[in-house]
């Protein structure tokens, strides 16, 4: 393997590492702290507070993966796979990519921001229960594709 393409996909891992890391924590430890009331009384400056910081972090890893992604592709020419299903975790990768880069740079700042505060300030529970279930999706959709990524892209075939 080549030097450019064993650095695109150690970078492509890390960020996928980080990013995803970052999801599962907010699914399987924060989010259950902040709707028992363990980080204090108000859910929704809890949740934001640690959001804030982590959007930032989870919008660079999602750059780096798409780039990094990009990069092997158009090096090692992989189009072909995008029209056979054996390669369905290619399009899984594009998928996940695609509904994250969607969440985190158009509907987190333009959408979500505004009309999730308003929900959460009238219903904080309901709210907060739904925030919970989406990223439970997310987090099932990501590891699913994390799983077949690195048993096709090493070789393994379901057919
Ligand atoms: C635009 C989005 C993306 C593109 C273009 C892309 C592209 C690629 C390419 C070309 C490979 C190498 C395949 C091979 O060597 O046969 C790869 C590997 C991989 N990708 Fe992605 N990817 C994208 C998004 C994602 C996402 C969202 C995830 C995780 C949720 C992910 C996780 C992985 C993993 C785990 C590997 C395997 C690394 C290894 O075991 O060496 N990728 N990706």
């Amino acid at each position: 393997m080549s030097i450019d393409i064993a650095v695109a996909r150690a970078l492509h891992v890390l960020a996928v590492v980080i990013w995803i890391g970052g999801v599962s924590m907010a699914t399987t430890v924060m989010l259950p702290a902040i709707r028992r009331g363990d980080l204090g009384g108000d859910p929704l400056h809890a949740f934001e507070l640690i959001e804030r910081r982590f959007v930032w972090q989870a919008r660079f890893a999602v750059l780096v993966v798409g780039l990094s992604g990009l990069y092997m592709i158009w090096r090692l020419d992989l189009w072909d796979r995008f029209y056979s299903l054996t390669f369905w975790w290619m399009h899984a990768m594009v998928c996940v990519w695609l509904l994250f880069a969607f969440l985190l740079f158009v509907a987190e700042p333009f959408i979500l921001q505004r009309h999730f505060r308003r929900w959460a300030a009238a219903q904080p529970e309901a709210a907060l229960a739904c925030l919970h279930r989406v990223h439970g999706v997310l987090l099932v959709l990501s590891v699913a594709t994390i799983l077949g990524s690195v048993a096709g892209s090493h070789g393994w075939s379901p057919s």
